[in-house]
């Protein structure tokens, strides 16, 4: 009974204080990569020699003319194998409905910056397309009723489509099967074993996207016993893809926004979208004749993302406009837009040529690089490794990506014989890592396949996992994230939450993140009409799973949920361990001051008044977000120290000797009075003063 007061009223300050700061989002936190890798040795890899495994540009650019005709070749997206088309009762009914499927799929990809007329009137065609029997449009059909693409949402026609197309050995409709299975869309309840064997079948058949489902369970243990060594195996098949199909740029800038981060514009990374005004403000300053307006606007336009759409015919205006003023970059893509070929520039290697030799005589890096390709591959020149080689390494040294790729792959590869440049692994490492600092996904690629087989570095299977991960999660199909955003955006939260659940379940640590916060808020009812509680447990799986992604606030997030019981029964323990590992690896403050709070009270942990003080320190001393709630607190903690003084204390046994065992009550009794008094008396003071 002894101190009850006090520690009743402590305990009130203590909960506000804290419930103060729990809401709050402790900023500036990075998530730091976790060593302690232990490499496996349960499969032995044989160094082999990678020629075949590493992209090989001089193919790659060749295969690239084909793409470069949108009208040609088209497929819905990456992600979608082609199905075998059902038995067509004639030759004209199966060209009728190919038709049909091709010119909706024009419509689709021209329709994407014109918004929802393109795409009713492709869905139209797809429409009449299935209806004959094409079995790719039932696909898309599917699909769009599964993520709500079209005006009417509806998951018990996408299933029954799904079944369909699954009896012929769709890959596509066997990805979609196992999302529904492991999600427990559209079934009455999750089966994670199901959804493991679909998975399984639609990688084998080759879909990228069951592909990284596969890998990221072996990587995280997810419904599967952890097995780096079979993670690598998928992740490895999807990068090599994606790799294959890098074209333009450094690779597409991914629109990994977190909801969560939304209120922080300090943590809008450089993958966010381009504000319009934005946009607007560099077409004005272009159009005045800014040259790096016109040249960054011209960037944006050849790359597309961040919103923006890949346009070849904007990017060549732009460009032409910044060369014409003398601008050496404008020059140089130029160059490797003729390099490449794109729709308005056809492939020609002596105009490239000469657009990187005027870039490069103004000392140009990328024009450099751009030569260099040409003496590499022997384009409209003989080839020369030793020229490749200087122009690379010039590039290089200057800090340009292209420069320090390449010169990665001629040190990897090796020319002695012909120009005395030797193989130097470690060396490839080094320009590979250059280059993967300055984002190119080529270069983590190749790092990862290094890696993967201990070439030039000690073999990691963890680290070849990792890179392998960043490149797959780097593919076309990563627009959905953008998807998903502007649907939640636009208020279709369900739309946003089922398209974030998905990409969540490819491993996507932003989309898990994301799918957790909208459960949270309890914005997707309509698309899980639950209790609150099952919804709970539902956001309590995606925050783990986000968390042991090394997402701080996820961590943080999986403490509180244990810490009050949400999703899970009460567990201290738990909540403590979350948010130990929250401080340890990410430095998290918040989590340094629950943790402080934890030790004062003695939940979940040892009661140490002196480690509480001690984690409320260094909570203030990693964010001034943290300073006032840790003020409180240890003020707070003063107080209890002076307490625990006070009871050893001669005089106080004394003063409990003749006051009796309840003195505290009496001294908060006198502690309130005493500021009662003086407010009282400040009061009538200046009441008489005004009269
Ligand atoms: C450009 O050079 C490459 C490599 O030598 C060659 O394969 C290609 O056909 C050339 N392109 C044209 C349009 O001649």
């Amino acid at each position: 009974m002894r101190n009850a007061v006090i520690w009743l009223a402590l305990l009130a300050w203590g909960t506000v204080s804290v419930d103060a700061q729990r809401d709050k989002h402790v900023v500036g936190i990075n998530a730091e990569p976790e060593d302690g890798e232990q490499p496996r040795n349960s499969e032995h890899y044989v160094a082999q020699d990678l020629e075949d495994d590493m992209v090989d540009w001089d193919k790659q650019s060749v295969d690239q003319q084909s793409h470069a005709d949108v009208t040609s070749n088209l497929t819905p997206g990456d992600e979608f194998t082609q199905d075998k088309h059902a038995q067509f009762t004639s030759e004209e009914l199966a060209h009728q409905a190919n038709e049909l499927y091709e010119k909706a799929l024009r419509f689709m990809e021209r329709g994407k910056g014109h918004g929802e007329e393109g795409k009713r009137a492709a869905y139209r065609l797809i429409d009449e397309a299935h209806k004959l029997g094409h079995n790719d449009a039932k696909k898309l059909t599917a699909f769009a009723h599964l993520f709500g693409d079209r005006a009417r949402w509806s998951i018990e026609e996408a299933r029954k489509l799904l079944f369909e197309l699954e009896e012929i050995g769709s890959p596509d409709a066997q990805l979609a099967l196992g999302f529904m299975h492991a999600t427990g869309i559209g079934f009455s309840q999750s089966n994670q074993a199901k959804a493991l064997v679909y998975y399984m079948f639609s990688a084998l058949g080759g879909n990228p996207l069951a592909q990284m489902a596969m890998g990221y369970r072996y990587h995280s243990g997810v419904g599967v016993p952890q097995n780096c060594e079979t993670s690598l195996s998928y992740y490895q098949q999807v990068a090599k893809k994606v790799a294959e199909s890098v074209k333009f740029s450094t690779g597409l800038a991914v629109q990994r926004i977190r909801l969560t981060d939304e209120n922080e514009p300090t943590l809008q990374s450089t993958s966010s979208p381009i504000n319009p005004d934005l946009l607007e403000y560099y077409r004005y300053l272009a159009d005045k004749g800014d040259l790096s307006a016109q040249f960054g606007l011209g960037q944006i336009y050849l790359s597309g993302g961040r919103g923006v759409e890949q346009n070849f015919e904007l990017a060549r205006k732009y460009f032409s406009t910044a060369a014409e003023a003398g601008h050496g970059g404008a020059f140089a893509l130029l160059g490797k837009m003729y390099l490449d070929g794109t729709s308005v520039t056809p492939q020609d290697n002596h105009t490239a040529m000469q657009f990187f030799i005027k870039s490069a005589e103004k000392g140009n890096p990328s024009g450099q690089a751009g030569l260099g390709i040409m003496y590499y591959q022997g384009r409209s020149v003989s080839k020369d490794y030793e020229k490749a080689y200087r122009y690379f390494t010039h590039a290089a040294e200057q800090g340009w990506v292209d420069g320090q790729l390449y010169l990665g792959e001629m040190l990897y590869k090796g020319f002695p014989t012909k120009s005395g440049i030797r193989r130097d692994f470690k060396g490839a490492v080094k320009q590979f890592q250059l280059a993967a600092q300055n984002g190119h996904v080529l270069a983590y690629y190749n790092l990862g396949q290094m890696h993967a087989t201990g070439t030039g570095v000690t073999r990691s299977c963890n680290n070849a996992v990792e890179l392998f991960k960043n490149v797959a999660e780097r593919g076309r199909w990563s627009e959905k994230l953008m998807e998903a955003y502007n649907a939640y955006k636009n208020d279709h939260r369900d739309a946003a939450a089922m398209k974030y659940l998905f990409m969540g379940e490819l491993g996507y640590e932003a989309a898990q993140t994301n799918v957790a916060y909208i459960l949270d808020k309890g914005e997707a009812d309509s698309l899980f009409p639950e209790s609150r509680e099952n919804i709970l447990e539902r956001a309590i799986v995606h925050w783990q799973r986000a968390a042991n992604q090394e997402y701080p606030l996820a961590r943080i997030k999986l403490g509180d949920y244990h810490y009050y019981g949400w999703g899970t029964k009460t567990d201290y323990k738990q909540a403590a361990q979350n948010y130990k590992l929250a401080a340890d690896r990410h430095a998290a403050a918040q989590a340094m001051f629950n943790l402080g709070f934890m030790h004062e009270q003695g939940l979940g942990i040892t009661k140490d008044l002196h480690l509480a003080k001690r984690f409320y320190d260094m909570a203030a001393e990693h964010s001034t977000d943290a300073i006032v709630p840790v003020t409180l607190a240890l003020s707070k903690l003063a107080l209890i120290f002076l307490v625990e003084q006070l009871n050893t204390n001669p005089v106080i046994a004394y003063a409990e000797k003749m006051i009796g065992p309840y003195w505290d009550i009496v001294a908060i009794a006198v502690l309130l009075i005493i500021p009662t008094l003086y407010f009282m008396q400040r009061h009538l003071g200046r009441r008489n003063e005004i009269e």
